[in-house]
């Protein structure tokens, strides 16, 4: 006898919409996604464009800023970021106290979330001044902070920064240099990862940068809001896809290389088997950064003179699932990190590491969303709705009643 229209929410019209599928939860000028032709443009200019021309920090100050930079805004925000790339002594101990065998995800999320407690002084989102200060700050530690999870999962020491060196140049030095040892930069790798970086830099409401945005829409400060986007990515649907292909690659290699009898385990659903690396919520073609991320991968193994067993079996799973009607009538091609890992593996990365990588590039993007989210005079704290489906109502029993 109870009547259900009680339990409907009494503020107006309420939609249900699994997983966001198609509910816009922003407007944003940043980034435009045409996932039935394979597009992506930031601040409307073609990713090909960027990644074949621009670098990874012209693409940070394009989606933060609107625009490109000139080249003296260029220098001065090269010089800014270049300034704030050392972390507190205090904040190595953070590292001290982690486990040697923690994930590098988990310590990025932690140190950055950590960052709030040491730049009080770059708190409050609508004081510009201090707004600019931890933008500069996020970009210029990130490399730092990714660069020490590495060395503590390794036991070397940390290298510190070296402002002569661009930002790229920077983080893999304090990567892979070990003291006392030669270290040399190389070209091919260089120029690799600035690209895969710009590839990464935003892809408008994924899950972490909604994260991201939902956060500080609360009016949470930077690295809070940042350090709970980076929670978001490290899941295996999202950023953490690149090390989950590496593995699944890894596996079929060892399992003897048979790529017709995984296809079949994802296709039967057995174990609940995805092919890890395709499909995605927007794209329904070709993932344009997948179709470049591919040709880099080719590129980057010839100049580094290596070869890969792994990309002939990536190579074939893809060949495989484009003709197999399984996933061609479900739309699913591969996206940007199923032949990612391949590079950061010839680059010398460990898999735990991948996602760190993606989390480095995607910053620029986290950061243009925050800001153009407290920029917005319109914006209201983001609080989903819900429609209830529990008990309508029950009276108190007596713990010895029950
Ligand atoms: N392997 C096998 N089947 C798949 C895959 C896959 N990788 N992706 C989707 N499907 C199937 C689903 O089972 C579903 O089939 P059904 O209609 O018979 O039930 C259908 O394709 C539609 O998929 P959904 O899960 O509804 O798609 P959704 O948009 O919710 O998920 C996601 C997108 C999470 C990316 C999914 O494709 C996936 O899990 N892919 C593997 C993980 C991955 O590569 N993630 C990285 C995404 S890109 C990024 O974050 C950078």
């Amino acid at each position: 006898g109870f009547d259900i229209s009680k339990l409907l929410p009494q503020t107006g019209l309420v939609t249900l919409d699994n997983g966001f599928g198609n509910t816009a939860a922003y407007k944003s000028a940043i980034t435009f996604v045409d996932g039935d032709n394979g597009i992506l443009r930031y601040r409307g200019y073609p990713i090909e464009q960027l990644a074949e021309r621009g670098s990874f920090i012209e693409t940070a100050y394009l989606l933060i800023n609107g625009e490109l930079p000139t080249t003296d805004q260029l220098a001065e925000f090269s010089n800014e970021i270049t300034q704030h790339t050392l972390l507190h002594e205090d904040v190595k101990r953070f590292y001290q106290g982690f486990p040697r065998d923690a994930h590098p995800m988990a310590m990025l999320s932690s140190v950055v979330g950590a960052l709030s407690t040491f730049y009080q002084d770059s708190h409050n989102p609508f004081d510009a001044g201090q707004r600019h200060l931890s933008t500069v700050r996020l970009l210029a530690k990130l490399p730092t902070i990714a660069a020490y999870a590495y060395k503590k999962s390794v036991g070397q020491p940390f290298v510190y920064p070296r402002n002569d060196l661009s930002y790229v140049e920077n983080f893999l030095r304090m990567t892979f240099a070990v003291p006392a040892q030669e270290f040399e930069l190389n070209p091919v790798v260089v120029n690799a990862l600035d690209k895969l970086l710009i590839l990464h830099a935003d892809h408008e409401q994924n899950c972490s940068t909604s994260t991201v945005r939902l956060v500080g829409s609360s009016h949470a400060n930077q690295f809070a809001s940042i350090s709970a986007g980076i929670s978001a990515l490290w899941g295996p649907l999202h950023g953490g896809a690149n090390q989950a292909v590496l593995e699944m690659l890894e596996q079929i290699q060892q399992d003897g290389g048979d790529v017709d009898a995984f296809i079949r385990k994802v296709k039967n659903r057995e174990d609940g088997v995805k092919l890890m690396g395709f499909g995605h919520r927007v794209y329904k073609a070709f993932d344009p950064r997948a179709a470049l991320v591919k040709g880099l991968a080719h590129d980057v193994l010839a100049q580094l003179g290596k070869s890969d067993e792994l990309l002939e079996i990536a190579l074939k799973l893809e060949e495989h699932a484009l003709s197999d009607d399984f996933f061609v009538s479900r739309k699913l091609y591969p996206n940007v990190d199923f032949y990612t890992g391949l590079i950061y593996r010839a680059m010398g990365f460990p898999t735990s590491m991948f996602t760190v990588l993606f989390a480095l590039g995607r910053l620029p993007g986290w950061i243009a969303h925050w800001h153009e989210m407290i920029n917005d005079p319109g914006s209201r704290i983001g609080r989903p709705r819900q429609i209830y489906t529990g008990t309508a109502i029950r009276d108190y029993v007596e713990l010895d009643k029950r």
